[in-house]
């Protein structure tokens, strides 16, 4: 049952693979999970944001399924936490519709992922969906009334605007009109680096190899890191700046032992960087064997996952459904029961 007495978090990740991967994981799922006994969560599955690179319709429905489990398996907790689909509660586009009327063209031209991707994609092959994309995760945020969104560095920007839109409601329809919402950046773990190019974000390439997700088999997991670029020097110390192929695993290693980087750079002080590799491997494979085992079984049974999806729905459409009742007046739309009798 949800607490209003306690401060709300949202978060959402998007099913545009078949497994999520281990930035999705040590950037915001593992905080996701930790917050649930302090906070009131609401998290969701936000398959509207992936219609945005135009996925194949049956690889989306079998990843809304598929991420859900996952959320699941890494401990979500649906009898403490709302999970829900995006797309099954209407207020998120509606709400949407309202932020649009009140956000900038240039303030959405400047969000800089929307500039990175429209970039690669040139003009004919940018949606408007793609442009609006911020706007859709305001709404997202703005429709829950959360205090916290645990995300992330690469999400930052778009919380701002978030917040922006919340402030600008305010000062235009009132206080109380929305709640503003803090992004929560666990700093540690807040930019997990690709494999192959330590200077991207893991997932950003797109290539393979730079990737670990958190389905793959143990011996895909050791050649990801076996093969990891690392840098030409031979001394194992914390120093992102020069070596940030090596600072990336000793932030994996340090986020998945509980230590800090600078203490597992100390421990393999003198070694090669091949038994910290090694090591590392292992040290994946083992916090990820519980996750996959869990995945299995939650996708083994689709009646129970969609029943559970369900509950939850139902509980997000409660608290959307009054938030948005409360925006759209502020904006002077007319509520439904406010018709008068039929003639
Ligand atoms: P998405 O689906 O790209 O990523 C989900 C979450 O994973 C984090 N993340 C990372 N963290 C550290 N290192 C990385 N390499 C890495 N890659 C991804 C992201 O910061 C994110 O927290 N727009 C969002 C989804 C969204 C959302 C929302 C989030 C839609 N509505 C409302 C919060 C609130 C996105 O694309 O995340």
């Amino acid at each position: 049952m949800l607490d209003v007495s306690r401060l709300r978090a949202f978060s959402g990740i998007q099913p545009t693979a078949d497994s999520l991967h281990l930035g999705n994981y040590l950037g915001a799922l593992r905080q996701w999970v930790a917050l649930q006994d302090d906070y009131d969560c609401v998290y969701s599955v936000v398959d509207l944001h992936a219609l945005t690179v135009s996925p194949d319709p049956a690889a989306l429905r079998t990843r809304v399924r598929a991420t859900a489990a996952q959320f699941l398996a890494a401990g979500v907790n649906p009898e403490q936490s709302v999970l829900f689909v995006q797309s099954q509660v209407p207020e998120h586009t509606q709400l949407t519709w309202l932020l649009n009327c009140i956000t900038g063209f240039g303030e959405a031209s400047r969000m800089t992922q929307f500039k990175d991707k429209s970039a690669k994609l040139g003009d004919k092959g940018v949606t408007v969906g793609l442009f609006d994309y911020p706007v859709l995760m305001a709404a997202d945020i703005l429709a829950y009334d959360a205090n916290v969104v645990p995300v992330g560095e690469d999400q930052r920007q778009h919380i701002e605007l978030s917040r922006d839109l919340a402030i600008r409601l305010n000062s235009r329809f009132g206080e109380g009109t929305a709640r503003v919402p803090e992004a929560l950046i666990m700093q540690s773990t807040a930019r997990i680096y690709d494999l192959q190019d330590p200077k991207a974000k893991m997932s950003k390439t797109g290539h393979p190899a730079g990737i670990i997700e958190l389905l793959d088999s143990p011996k895909v997991i050791t050649k990801r890191i076996k093969s990891a670029v690392t840098d030409s020097g031979t001394v194992i110390k914390w120093d992102p700046k020069n070596q940030p192929g090596l600072a990336n695993l000793l932030a994996i290693y340090a986020a998945l032992a509980g230590q800090t980087p600078e203490e597992v750079a100390q421990q393999y002080c003198g070694k090669l960087y091949g038994h910290l590799k090694v090591d590392l491997a292992e040290l994946v494979i083992e916090a990820l064997r519980p996750f996959r085992e869990r995945t299995a079984e939650y996708l083994a049974d689709p009646a129970a996952l969609d029943g559970l999806l369900e509950e939850g729905r139902e509980k997000a459409a409660a608290i959307a459904g009054a938030v948005y009742a409360r925006i759209a007046e502020r904006f002077g739309l007319t509520p439904r029961a406010n018709r008068g009798p039929a003639a």
